[in-house]
């Protein structure tokens, strides 16, 4: 028996030493002393050997677009996408891809091998979609990436978005998106959260919509997508990306809301970095966090995965493609300091995130040969200190190495 990659003494996330080695692309074996030949061995002594870094909610037709045409001077989601519609205006599609593959390859080196990014449908040129269209079939075979159909401007709110969503989809993206807290008014957004399902529902795809991206408590178009994932028999194929209202909301609509959101089977995606500074702009003292409730959520049963969202674009500055940037706010903002709760909060970069996008990943035998060897011993190390990625590994091949930064302290004490 010889296989392709022995990933020796490793760490696994939760605690075990094992080997891991890797043959036709599959985790063919995980346990303590290989010995076995392999083509590459990789000495991971001491180190944490963990699935592979998934970011589930991103925008990759705006990446790394950041100062043009202007930046943001408020700070704020609405300003962010009146920027987004003047760039839409000037930005070419190879300017898009050339971006795009930029982001991909800086996102593999931090061992992110799957990303779910929403493509604006709204741009009438529709280079957004032909673009991100484009890099997926560059990047397949190292990086998973799945395409959510996002009427920016509007599912009813922009003219013809309707029509745009569904040549999307016809076009090959994966799945359908919508923004019903954008809409004019709370029942246009509703029916928008029941024309997404239904069409989701009728070409059996999956829906993810920007749900409730607002400090407003009144707005509830999460309750109507728990409604109609159960109406339309989604369970378990919808989720709900930021969910910010909910922080507002008063305890007793809440108590009323989880149950319905996990009987749904409806996944919340959280992007902290975003969330906490998009938010909360138009309050004075106290500011309000601006995240949904991570711990309910995850104690009422729901699926919660924190994304990454923007890198270097109309809505935020900064970002780095690095899934533990992404973890350690979260668990700042969320106040998820525990021990168990920081290890979940590397999970819901790692483990909930492939789950919500129907990934085979996981250190096991028989799923796909994708992991990632970090710099740390264990998960909660792994985000205080947000180490080298050693090694990244896309189904069974080595796609990324770094080398650990290293500091020689010459003070005299
Ligand atoms: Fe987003």
């Amino acid at each position: 028996m010889s296989f392709d990659i022995l990933v020796k003494g490793g760490l696994l996330a939760d605690g075990r030493q094992a080997d891991v080695a890797i043959a036709g692309g599959r985790i063919a074996a995980v346990e303590p002393g290989i010995t076995a030949a392999a083509a590459e061995v990789i000495d991971a002594r001491g180190r944490l050997v963990s699935a592979p870094f998934v970011d589930c909610h991103f925008h990759m037709d705006a990446t790394l677009s950041y100062g043009r045409p202007r930046v943001n001077a408020s700070g704020t989601l609405l300003e962010g996408i009146a920027l987004w519609g003047e760039l839409k205006r000037i930005q070419t599609r190879d300017e898009i891809v050339a971006r795009a593959l930029d982001y991909c390859r800086q996102a593999v080196g931090k061992g992110v091998l799957a990303i779910r990014s929403h493509v604006d449908v709204t741009d009438p040129t529709f280079a957004t979609v032909e673009a991100l269209l484009e890099v997926r079939a560059r990047v397949k075979g190292t990086l998973d990436l799945q395409l959510v159909a996002f009427p920016q401007d509007g599912w009813f709110r922009a003219a013809g978005a309707e029509a745009q969503v569904i040549r999307a989809l016809d076009a090959g993206v994966d799945i359908v998106g919508g923004i019903p807290h954008f809409e004019r008014t709370m029942a246009e957004g509703a029916a928008s959260v029941r024309a997404a399902c239904e069409l989701a529902a009728g070409r059996g795809l999956m829906v993810d919509l920007h749900c409730d991206e607002s400090d407003d408590p009144m707005s509830r178009h999460i309750e109507t997508l728990a409604a109609e994932t159960v109406r339309c028999g989604l369970q378990g194929r919808v989720a709900g990306s930021h969910l910010t209202s909910m922080h507002s909301m008063d305890n007793y609509y809440v108590a009323k809301l989880l149950p319905l959101i996990a009987e749904a089977g409806v996944a919340a995606i959280p992007n902290p970095l975003i969330n906490i500074t998009l938010q909360g702009r138009m309050d004075s003292y106290p500011k309000r966090r601006g995240l949904t409730r991570v711990p309910e959520l995850r104690a009422a049963g729901v699926t919660v995965a924190f994304g990454q969202d923007c890198v270097r674009d109309p809505w935020y500055p900064l970002g780095s493609g690095d899934m533990l940037e992404v973890a350690h706010m979260g668990l700042h903002v969320a106040l998820m300091t525990a021990p168990e709760q920081m290890r979940a909060a590397f999970a819901m970069v790692t483990e909930a995130p492939a789950r919500i996008m129907g990934l085979d990943f996981g250190i096991e035998p028989g799923r796909r040969g994708s992991l990632v060897v970090l710099d740390a011993p264990d998960p909660i190390e792994a985000l205080r200190l947000r180490p080298a990625r050693l090694a990244v590994i896309s189904d069974g091949r080595v796609v990324a190495r770094s080398v650990p930064a290293r500091t020689e302290v010459t003070a005299g004490f």
